[in-house]
């Protein structure tokens, strides 16, 4: 990184590479152009709390480090592998590659579990803040975005830090930390700012922008409805931050749309500093970019307001299973990519989780018994049919009625002891190192290209997708909003997802993980013609990651990102107008 020519009050260090081309670079601590103490104390006094100054949470581990603690490390230890003890704070992350600065020649990292009394290994910052907002107010916001703006920092947004590509950390930043927005309104009767007169009330609940799913699954089932939400264990992933500018898919998707399809309002803080609503009437092009665009790219999210629907009783199906021979798992997977179009239409949606030998389905249909008169044929047929091929062994099959989603989340996700099949709560990985991809894989592929995709699935020791397409995420016109018009065409997002081991891997074996999940994710795209990625499940290096992400809207996007954030305040790698920026985005080579 080349920062020659300092210019003291302009808004980009500009320097010239050796190749000759302008670089800017975005202000970091050490850097000339930083602001002074002084002048971040004038700025703090203006927000509603003090600014926290944050070490990475393994630092009270480091005997060297001056908040070396033994108990409060002891603490940390514990809670190393918790997903709700990571999303409260805002120095962790889901994933502890995203703490770390890994590049193929240096991790700086802060590892509690390792030799933390060798001189040699000290406590990185990393990708952790310098400083974090800790947000309760518009005007906290306000005031950074202009102060960020003016000094030319660098600035990341951070809800619940469950981004499995990281952006929510960053090297050298000032965080805007949502974690403590918190409210949570419902209305029976809400119409949108700026709608015409006599326009239908709809029942909605209006969430602040630091709520997780669990907070808003228990507060909607409180009043009998359901709501279309993310599924983790502990229901950690944020309701109002990146799911929603992403996309946001549900097991309920196939009944009620994507998370994107049910909003009708949204309050957003803009680059400029204007606190403004977007809905279909009032700034729409904005209500548009929103909803599928990617965080934080279009703005400060504040708040969502979401439709609610009516709660009814589901019905579940769990399957596990597993086989003995090479081709009994292959004539699986041909039986299961076949079942895909008709199980999807009869009324199922669900999970299909898979590692080494073991195939496992956790499925939905709304009412009990299902309301679609195929649901029990259609999956009886194909529960028939595999048990009929040799080297296929079903271990349980079950189905259930529950009362509700809420039951069938509470017991499946929440729960730890009365979930049936595939074991979520301890599924979803927190505390360790990750590199993930998703395949959103159009129906045409299960239709008509059966045999190459089962064998292309096949391939992957362990994947977790999700049968969330077809139905209700099918109907809306792609042009609608910005959200990847691939999840139109899609009936399962295939996520993969590797680890390694963070104390003994050195940046050759990252990088070799990571080139891996590549190349398995490239296994399933050489037959899932014109598959789309889902940019919250994305992959570091997602081979021309604008038409993966965004497809036909991407010029559009790019182009209204360009009048709204001129000076590429709220940039993120692989975000929309990131061409020309660094993976850290920190330098821009224009
Ligand atoms: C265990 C687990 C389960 C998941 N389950 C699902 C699922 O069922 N369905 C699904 O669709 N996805 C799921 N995801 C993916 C999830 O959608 C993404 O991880 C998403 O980015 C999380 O958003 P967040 O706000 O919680 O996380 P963060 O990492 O805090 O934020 C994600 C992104 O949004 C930006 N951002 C955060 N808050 C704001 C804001 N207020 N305004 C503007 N930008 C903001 C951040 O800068 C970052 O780029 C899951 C992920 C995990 C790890
Ligand atoms: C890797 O990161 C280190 C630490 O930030 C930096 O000094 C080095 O230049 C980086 N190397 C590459 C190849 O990017
Ligand atoms: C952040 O603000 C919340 C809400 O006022 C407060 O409860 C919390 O203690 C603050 N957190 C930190 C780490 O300062
Ligand atoms: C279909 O209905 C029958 C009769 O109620 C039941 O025994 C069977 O388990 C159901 N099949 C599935 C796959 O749910
Ligand atoms: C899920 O795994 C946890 C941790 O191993 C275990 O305690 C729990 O009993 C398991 N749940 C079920 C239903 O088997
Ligand atoms: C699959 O192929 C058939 C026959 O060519 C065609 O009618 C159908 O539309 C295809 N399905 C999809 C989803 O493209
Ligand atoms: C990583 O490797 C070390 C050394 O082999 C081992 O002690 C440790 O348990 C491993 N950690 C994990 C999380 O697997
Ligand atoms: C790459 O993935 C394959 C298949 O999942 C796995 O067997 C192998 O160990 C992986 N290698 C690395 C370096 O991650």
């Amino acid at each position: 990184m080349l920062q020659l020519p300092y210019l003291v009050l302009t808004l980009a260090a500009v320097a010239l590479s050796p190749v000759g081309a302008a670089v800017t670079c975005k202000c970091l601590p050490g850097d000339p152009c930083f602001p002074s103490q002084g002048t971040i104390s004038a700025f703090e006094k203006n927000l509603a709390h003090p600014l926290i100054n944050p070490r990475p949470v393994a630092a009270v581990c480091f005997p060297q480090d001056p908040s070396f603690n033994a108990a409060a490390c002891d603490a940390v230890k514990k809670n190393w592998n918790n997903g709700v003890f990571r999303a409260s704070l805002p120095n962790t992350y889901q994933f502890t590659s995203w703490e770390s600065i890994i590049n193929t020649t240096t991790i700086e990292q802060c590892d509690p579990f390792g030799n933390v009394n060798d001189p040699a290994d000290v406590c990185f910052q990393g990708r952790v803040p310098w400083g974090v907002v800790n947000v309760t107010k518009v005007s906290d916001i306000q005031n950074t975005l202009l102060f960020a703006s003016k000094h030319n920092l660098k600035l990341v947004v951070k809800n619940t830090g469950h981004e499995t590509l990281g952006r929510s950390a960053g090297q050298g930043s000032i965080m805007l930390w949502t974690h403590n927005l918190q409210d949570i309104d419902f209305s029976d009767n809400f119409v949108p700012k700026g709608a015409p007169h006599g326009t239908q009330g709809a029942s909605t609940v209006t969430i602040g922008a630091g709520v997780n799913w669990a907070q808003v699954y228990d507060a909607v089932a409180v009043r009998d409805k359901v709501i279309v939400g993310g599924i983790g264990a502990g229901g950690t992933v944020g309701a109002g931050g990146g799911w929603p500018m992403g996309g946001g898919h549900s097991i309920l998707s196939p009944f009620y749309g994507l998370g994107v399809d049910n909003i009708v309002e949204e309050t957003v803080v803009l680059p400029n500093g204007n606190f403004v609503t977007a809905n279909k009437y009032t700034n729409p092009d904005l209500f548009w970019a929103l909803r599928g665009g990617g965080g934080p790219s279009f703005g400060i999210l504040t708040s969502v307001t979401y439709l609610t629907h009516p709660s009814e009783p589901v019905t579940a199906a769990f399957l596990v299973s597993h086989t003995t021979s090479d081709e009994g798992r292959l004539a699986l997977f041909n039986e299961w990519v076949k079942a895909h179009p008709a199980l999807l239409d009869a009324g199922w949606a669900g999970f299909w989780p898979y590692k080494d030998n073991q195939f496992f389905l956790t499925l939905m249909a709304l009412g009990n018994p299902p309301t679609n008169p195929k649901a029990n044929s259609t999956l009886q047929t194909f529960y028939d049919t595999i048990s009929q091929i040799p080297g296929v062994v079903i271990d349980l099959e079950v189905t259930k009625p529950y009362t509700g989603f809420q039951q069938w989340y509470d017991e499946n996700f929440i729960d730890s002891q009365k979930g049936i099949g595939f074991n979520y709560t301890v599924g979803d990985f927190s505390g360790v190192p990750l590199a993930a991809a998703s395949v959103l894989i159009p129906r045409s592929n299960f239709e008509n290209n059966t045999e190459a995709l089962a064998k292309a699935l096949t391939a992957l020791d362990d994947a977790r997708p999700f049968l969330i397409g077809g139905g209700a995420v099918s109907k809306p016109d792609p042009d609608e909003m910005a959200v990847n018009p691939a999840f139109r065409v899609m009936l399962s997002d295939l996520t993969i997802a590797l680890s390694w081991n963070s104390t003994t891997a050195t940046p050759q074996d990252i990088l070799a993980v990571r080139k891996n999940v590549t190349r398995l994710a490239d296994g399933v795209r050489a037959v899932a013609t014109d598959a789309g990625a889902y940019i919250n499940e994305a992959e570091i290096f997602e081979p021309n990651f604008q038409k993966s992400y965004w497809g036909d809207n991407y010029p559009r996007l790019r182009d209204f990102k360009r009048k709204l954030d001129p000076k590429d305040l709220l940039i993120v790698h692989q975000g929309v107008n990131s061409e020309g920026w660094d993976d850290e985005v920190i330098c821009k080579t224009v």
